[in-house]
């Protein structure tokens, strides 16, 4: 049986009064463990920890959170779940369907979060018309970081059509610099092809792949020019790439080792953190093309016994979508407020960029949802594309193989 949380309806007052009686406690998965996000997720400890809640952190290091989803999957079926876990996208209504999730309605309904939350992203939280998430931010995933310094020094602007990436990149290539700092992990990988993917194919071709993974896009000759741009891409790594964690890869960028990374702006978190400037020390553009790739972290609570426990989720659940946490948290996080009413006057003009294309994307039909970051399809199928497109990424696979061998993938997954 659901249990619906109690201490919620009128928010931090019945919190407080029941606090004599139980301390909230929340025991939180979550795999926000590099410097930016490890600043983002103390944000969220001292609020819970101020409103007198007691956190058990459970961080689970691995970028795009592939460890941590294994390290949840395994506590529930432990019958030991967690009270909270950060997953997101369709993986929200997975669990749901597992039975495994509380219901958080009654807090979303005491905070309003139907008026304050964009549509799309609320959809993203309900479950049968619960509400069974908590949404955090919104991530931009199609973005290029670059060195302001060695892009002057080498007179070089930031590209807007993939050729004008190929050509930079050649030139920083001959003068010594490694073009691309990128970590050979799959979902990496997979983050650098959904970007080239929109650019080649555009939105719609985008949407058709992956979110109605229609066959015939999936293997047309735009889907094989995305192959070939990611061919070109492998030529522009440094032979230590296997296997790096993203923020060394940053780290890389901001060192000016390297000169462009591809990366959703939890990157931004990453120079944010190193005490970098945006305009002056890095720089941000979206990758060449229309449209705009978005990411929702969030929070999901697991049904479990406990006053304690269900008050813990219910503050953790009311906080996260606070106004005054998704300002700090998504400063330091290097996203955007998932609320439509946070002022965006602190943030950078990067943060300003991606809000400004995030709403001219919602209105002509290119706000898409970032199939890398498990925003777009099921685990099964999303887990069979990144297979191809890294099995391609670290082999001569030809472009016509790796397009029938995507849409075998496909095939087979459903
Ligand atoms: C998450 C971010 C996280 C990044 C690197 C993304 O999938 O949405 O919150 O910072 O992975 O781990």
């Amino acid at each position: 049986m659901k249990h619906y949380l109690t201490g919620a309806v009128s928010g931090f007052a019945i919190l407080a009064s029941t606090a004599a009686f139980a301390e909230p406690q929340a025991e939180v998965l979550h795999y926000w463990t590099s410097g930016g996000e490890a600043k983002s997720v103390a944000v969220l400890q001292k609020e819970f920890a101020d409103k007198g809640g007691v956190w058990t952190d459970m961080p689970v290091a691995g970028g795009g959170g592939d460890a941590a989803g294994t390290a949840l999957r395994a506590r529930v079926l432990s019958g030991n779940a967690p009270t909270a876990a950060q997953i997101k996208g369709p993986a929200i209504q997975e669990w749901y369907e597992e039975g495994v999730l509380a219901d958080i309605s009654a807090v979303a309904e005491a905070n309003h979060w139907a008026d304050v939350l964009p549509a799309s992203i609320a959809a993203h939280m309900q479950c049968d018309g619960t509400w069974c998430a908590a949404p955090v931010n919104v991530h931009r995933v199609d973005w290029i970081w670059a060195n302001a310094k060695v892009l002057t020094a080498n007179n070089i602007d930031m590209p807007t059509t993939w050729d004008e990436f190929n050509a930079a990149a050649e030139q920083l290539q001959s003068a010594g610099i490694i073009p691309l700092a990128h970590g050979g992990q799959a979902w990496q990988d997979a983050t650098i092809f959904e970007a080239v993917a929109l650019g080649i194919l555009g939105p719609d071709g985008y949407r058709k792949a992956f979110t109605e993974l229609d066959t015939e896009t999936l293997t047309s000759d735009k889907m094989k020019a995305v192959f070939d741009q990611m061919r070109i891409m492998r030529g522009f790594v440094d032979s230590n790439f296997s296997g790096r964690d993203w923020n060394l890869s940053t780290a890389m960028v901001m060192n000016g080792e390297a000169a462009f990374q591809i990366m959703g702006d939890w990157a931004k978190g990453e120079f944010i953190a190193a005490g970098q400037v945006p305009g002056q020390d890095f720089l941000c553009a979206s990758t060449p093309g229309d449209g705009f790739l978005y990411n929702v972290d969030s929070f999901a609570m697991f049904e479990v016994a406990g006053d304690e426990k269900q008050q813990g989720q219910s503050l953790l659940a009311e906080l996260v979508v606070g106004e005054e946490f998704q300002e700090v948290f998504n400063l330091n996080k290097g996203s955007i407020p998932a609320r439509i009413d946070v002022s965006l006057d602190a943030f950078d003009s990067c943060a300003v960029l991606s809000s400004q294309e995030m709403n001219t994307s919602s209105e002509n039909g290119s706000l898409l949802p970032s199939y890398a970051h498990g925003m777009a399809l099921r685990g099964a199928q999303a887990g069979a594309i990144t297979d191809v497109v890294t099995a391609h990424f670290n082999s001569d696979m030809s472009s016509d193989d790796a397009v029938q061998m995507l849409a075998n993938a496909i095939a087979n997954s459903l």
